[in-house]
């Protein structure tokens, strides 16, 4: 038994911030943002808009893509870093919207891997015939845990969420997952504040993303270079076999760098990073859906998603669509 992708969704709140607009809140340019890190505008949760609201859009969405009912779904796992609350997990909360219950419902908290942490579990529950049809998600609010002080880290972060539904199959669909952690940089990309450790004083009881960016972009290209090399040897392809990059979308730079390393032309990359910014977990089926709905991305193709966050934490799954 195999877990094939029948449906893909995603959503983006309706306000969007271009470049432009940050200038005029902090010291920083299009210019520059443009160049460093290939974004253009990201969109913005409303006030009061939350990460299951948007992840209930884009779940929607794949539902009726796949054809089928919210009742069919019998397994839900959600990626995110930024759940509405501490419980119930968001996977249960998108259950009851849903209105598909009973089935298992929980969330998977790996930062921007989130989504390739939920898609490899899921599969393992299809494969394992544990569960016939699962909704997998990626949804965040990361502007509630951005400091619009910090330059560095503001001009990257935004809102959205995306969605896609497995069904277990005898054709191939998620042939390989490759995950990976190394805890020891956690120093590099974290949140400043949580419910058990508490926050740091003068924060007003918030929390706030901190990267060392320069660092953090290094490791990233080196690891998923690693990750991609994994995947082509665990399944005996050629860098020429993969037909599209369905990348992690944080900088421009690192996508290029991981299509060079695939000898890949960016005609051959899906790339959404100009649009949203960095959506953490959202971002991969965010650039999946784009790539399905504008007719890119076809049956039978075969497509490789990778990310990469905080933890450290990076994946990559090989795909037959
Ligand atoms: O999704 C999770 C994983 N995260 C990532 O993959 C992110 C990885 N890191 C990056 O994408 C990049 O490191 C950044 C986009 C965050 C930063 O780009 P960079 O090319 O590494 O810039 P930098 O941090 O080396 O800074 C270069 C200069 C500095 O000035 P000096 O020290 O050279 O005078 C910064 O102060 O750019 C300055 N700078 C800015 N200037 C204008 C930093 N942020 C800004 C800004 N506007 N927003």
């Amino acid at each position: 038994m195999n877990s094939r992708i029948i449906g893909t969704g995603s959503y983006l709140p309706a306000r969007i911030v271009p470049n432009s607009e940050l200038e005029h809140s902090m010291e920083t340019t299009d210019a520059w943002i443009r160049e460093r890190t290939g974004i253009e505008r990201r969109h913005y949760a409303a006030e009061g808009e939350t990460t299951v609201d948007m992840a209930e859009q884009a779940a929607r969405r794949a539902i009726e893509a796949a054809g089928i009912q919210p009742t069919d779904v019998d397994l839900i796992v959600f990626g995110t870093t930024t759940p509405d609350l501490v419980f119930p997990n968001a996977g249960a909360m998108l259950q009851a919207r849903l209105g598909c219950r009973g089935g298992a419902a929980f969330s998977v908290e790996a930062a921007c891997s989130s989504f390739l942490y939920a898609l490899s579990v899921a599969d393992k529950f299809v494969r394992a015939g544990e569960a016939k049809r699962a909704l997998v998600v990626g949804a965040e609010t990361l502007t509630r845990i951005t400091d619009f002080s910090d330059r560095t880290t503001a001009i990257l972060f935004a809102d959205g969420a995306g969605a896609v539904l497995l069904e277990g199959s005898e054709e191939q669909g998620v042939i390989s997952t490759h995950l990976h952690a190394d805890g020891s940089y956690q120093n590099l990309l974290y949140c400043t504040g949580g419910i058990s450790k508490g926050y740091e004083p003068g924060t007003g009881n918030r929390a706030f993303i901190r990267m060392a960016g320069r660092e953090v972009f290094k490791i990233a290209v080196t690891m998923l270079g690693n990750v991609v090399d994994e995947v082509l040897a665990a399944n005996h392809l050629q860098k020429s076999d993969i037909k599209w990059l369905v990348p992690h979308q944080a900088n421009i730079r690192i996508i290029q760098a991981v299509a060079r390393k695939l000898d890949m032309s960016m005609d051959n990359v899906i790339v959404t990073v100009q649009d949203h910014g960095n959506t953490s977990a959202a971002s991969v089926p965010l650039a999946l859906d784009r790539g399905v709905r504008d007719g890119r991305i076809k049956k039978g193709d075969l497509v490789l998603l990778e990310a990469f966050g905080g933890g450290l934490t990076w994946g990559a799954a090989l795909v037959r669509m």
